[in-house]
């Protein structure tokens, strides 16, 4: 997104509980009819193991409590762990343990489903879904977006540039260890839409090289500098070429509550928020961003899992400006539409 100067760069390179009981409980609820945004296996598919129950689950037949959490008790003492299960025609899901599961629960699927405090699937609450996406770095200031992102359980993808992998190695490492997505942002940073597809080819294969010692492969990703497009560029790098929706403007304003300000205001469902690692501003509004997104229930993921969970299938020389849910042509138009809005 920024044009750099070498300066720069050479600047940043420098400084840079248990009674057993029984229980009838619940209201045994009709399944209600709502929206079908769940996919068809969390509807349909048992996923749950039968097993034997521990010394813990005692009890019999049927629902049973104890401090430590509820399980189900079939007639032959068996339990239900690990996964989905129907009973009374009520959607839950058993942990491991045995114990049925509450809140917001990960059952393997991007997003993360919701169980009452009965225990069964609530479809009418959604989380929603949104990508951070840092760019240029790594840098001196990588640390502490990772910091944020590893307290709050979170994932942003780090398009890196490999001239400043080369010296800020272990940030890349750790953004790896970490789990984020690492997507190519070129060597050297200069305007991709302005060279012929050898130049292309050179800067996207060296930032290759650079982070596959890290990772061991390619980044699928790339974001072209600036979102700089060309015939070239869309031609030679023969990737997914993934921009924005919201600009922070980070690069600009250099300033953490714009940052954090534009971020919120602009944030929707299957977003892609554009910030830079490079910076420090940037860096020092990451753990309110995220944790103010979370409590606005938000799932922070990477920009593949985002596109995962929308079901879009991620094409060489697509231009992919968001992942809103259910639908596809709005996504090309959408950046332009937000900038005429508020940025007049
Ligand atoms: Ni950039």
């Amino acid at each position: 997104m920024v044009v750099i100067p070498v300066a720069v760069f050479v600047l940043v390179f420098l400084l840079t509980r248990p009674l057993f009981t029984k229980v009838t409980r619940r209201p045994v609820q009709e399944p209600e009819q709502k929206e079908e945004t769940q996919t068809e296996e969390i509807l349909d598919t048992d996923t749950a193991v039968v097993k034997a129950a521990s010394d813990d689950m005692k009890g019999a037949p049927g629902w049973n409590v104890s401090d430590s959490g509820w399980w189900y008790l079939n007639d032959d003492m068996t339990t239900f762990t690990g996964g989905w299960k129907t009973i009374d025609g009520q959607r839950y899901y058993f942990k491991d343990s045995g114990y049925m599961a509450t809140g917001w629960v990960n059952t393997g699927t991007v997003k993360d489903s919701y169980f009452d405090s009965y225990g069964i699937l609530d479809t009418s609450k959604q989380q929603k879904l949104v990508a951070l996406t840092y760019d240029d770095g790594p840098s001196a200031n990588t640390d502490k977006v990772l910091d944020a992102l590893e307290k709050y359980g979170a994932k942003a993808t780090f398009f890196v540039v490999g001239m400043q992998a080369d010296y800020y190695t272990s940030q890349l490492q750790r953004e790896y260890d970490l789990g984020m997505e690492i997507g190519n942002h070129s060597y050297t940073h200069p305007w991709l839409n302005q060279l012929t597809p050898d130049e292309i080819d050179e800067e996207l294969g060296h930032d290759d090289d650079v982070i596959s010692k890290v990772t061991g492969s390619a980044p699928a990703l790339v974001r072209p500098t600036g979102g700089g497009i060309s015939a070239n560029v869309i031609e030679s790098i023969n990737r997914p070429l993934i921009q924005w929706d919201v600009d922070t403007l980070d690069w600009e304003h250099l300033d953490a509550d714009q940052t954090y300000d534009r971020a919120m205001r602009l944030v929707q469902d299957g977003s892609i928020i554009l910030m830079h690692d490079l910076f420090a501003p940037s860096a020092d509004c990451a753990d309110r961003m995220i944790s103010s997104l979370q409590e606005a229930g938000y799932k922070l993921v990477t920009v593949s899992e985002l596109a995962e969970a929308y079901g879009y299938d991620l094409e060489p020389g697509g231009q992919y400006y968001a992942f809103y849910p259910g639908g596809c042509e709005e996504n090309r138009t959408k950046q332009q539409g937000l900038d005429e809005i508020y940025d007049a």
